[in-house]
């Protein structure tokens, strides 16, 4: 029996229907291959524990939030440190300053910082802030990237190229906000120039995730970045990373010192804080004062810089911060990434492996490089699921999202051991997987 049978699970799920909608605390956690969400007893290091207390190695970790590992223990000190303090929400200390400065020594673009408890949150400000300081409206998105479930971020492109007219990707969202709102698709520079010319002196900002992880793993095509900073410094449009996932995820500075392109705001979130909830919009000193109370701009929340979180994020960055992390992180990930491949290609599976840093994509059904949110979204998802159950059913944990092909991730804890034992179980899957293809 393994969690894809589990009667506790099973039976949770019966109860969380009774009370929460959909059964589900928050929509993606609902696992569509498991229809109900992954019920975990417990986390540590790189290991979740079902409700029967059967261990799972994750390659989801929580969504990126947790980059450490689940439950690292110079996050959990800081974290009692902070109960010891007494919890301490909506009041400023000295932690806050100090986190600040160092975020401001890491973070190419960081001049100046302000903290916010969800990626979104953090968008929707770096957002606000372009629209001031450009007197402008509309804003540039790429096609499939994504930024958080805001009125202004839910739309998507109505052809799946990018082009056309964006469409509302909720109900309730109005489509007049579609009006505001260019997408272009992902690495074609024509594209970019093109939808720039045609709203010439009506765009306040681009948006964009310095490496589509929202898409599995699609980096930036060599110059590309470059080319964007280029054009949008050329149109006087504010130019923002979201890094709420590339944020330290291949290097400490995250996307844009990885690829020497900084931008004028950045968000991040997710690995900042290793799983406590927090979030952080930095950038140019002149945008940034413009925030209340030195500017017009609102920015504030009871839950912003929470000291929990703050305490939480020094630690995680303190770690971050210690000699050779990234070249590890580095070595490992090539050596994971290629061993994979390897193993889909021997057992003669269809798939794509693309990661960078210690977040990846599968891309199953295509064996080419995936560089377009289209290409993603056209993998096999039938190939898909039977990966991730067949890899659930041997102790390994992968997320899947509603709509593919989703991302997946290591952390720091997932030690040369650890991606071995899941390269050999992979390599069991990706037998049985060419199995049922000749079947
Ligand atoms: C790139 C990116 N931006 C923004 C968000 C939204 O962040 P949050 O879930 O903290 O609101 C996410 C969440 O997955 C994300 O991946």
């Amino acid at each position: 029996m393994s969690e894809t049978d589990s009667p506790s699970a099973v039976h949770l799920f019966g109860d969380a229907r009774l009370s929460l909608a959909g059964g589900v605390t928050a929509g993606l956690r609902w696992h569509p291959y498991l229809s109900r969400p992954f019920y975990v007893s417990r986390a540590e290091g790189p290991y979740l524990y079902d409700l029967e207390g059967r261990r799972y190695l994750d390659f989801n970790m929580a969504n990126g939030a947790v980059l450490l590992g689940h439950g690292h223990p110079a996050v959990c000190e800081a974290v009692q440190a902070g109960l010891a303090a007494g919890v301490l929400t909506a009041s400023e200390t000295e932690h806050h300053v100090r986190l600040a400065a160092t975020l401001c020594r890491v973070i190419p673009c960081a001049e100046r910082v302000r903290f916010a408890v969800t990626g979104t949150e953090a968008a929707l400000v770096a957002l606000r802030l372009a629209r001031h300081a450009t007197g402008r409206r509309k804003f540039l998105v790429f096609a499939g990237h994504f930024h958080g479930l805001a009125e202004p971020f839910l739309f998507r492109p109505s052809q799946p190229g990018g082009d056309g007219p964006p469409l509302p990707a909720s109900g309730g969202v109005p489509s007049a906000y579609g009006e505001d709102v260019v997408i272009v698709p992902w690495n074609d520079p024509d594209a970019l120039d093109r939808a720039l010319t045609r709203q010439r002196g009506e765009l306040a900002a681009a948006i964009c995730e310095p490496v589509h992880y929202n898409a599995g793993c699609i980096p930036p095509q060599p110059g590309f970045l470059a080319y964007l900073r280029q054009r949008t410094r050329e149109e006087g449009i504010v130019l923002i990373f979201d890094e709420v996932l590339s944020g330290f995820r291949m290097a400490l500075g995250g996307a844009q010192a990885y690829y020497g392109v900084t931008p004028d705001l950045c968000t991040l979130a997710k690995a900042v804080a290793n799983g406590l909830p927090m979030a952080v919009l930095c950038g140019r000193t002149d945008l940034m004062e413009q925030l209340s109370p030195g500017g017009p701009v609102a920015q504030s929340g009871t839950y912003s810089g929470q000291l929990l979180s703050v305490l939480a994020a020094r630690a995680t960055l303190e770690a971050l911060r210690a000699p050779g992390v990234y070249e590890e992180l580095g070595r490992r990930a090539e050596r994971f990434y290629g061993e994979l491949q390897s193993i889909f290609d021997r057992a003669g599976v269809p798939a794509r492996v693309q990661g960078l840093g210690a977040r990846f994509g599968l891309y199953f059904g295509r064996r080419k490089p995936v560089v377009t949110w289209a290409e993603a979204v056209a993998c096999d998802q039938s190939l898909h699921r039977r990966f991730v159950l067949g890899c659930l059913r041997r102790g390994l944990f992968f997320h899947a999202y509603v709509s593919l092909p989703g991302h997946a991730g290591f952390s720091l804890a997932h030690d040369d051991g650890c991606l071995d034992e899941a390269l050999t179980v992979i390599e069991d899957v990706a037998r049985e997987l060419a199995r049922q293809e000749e079947a």
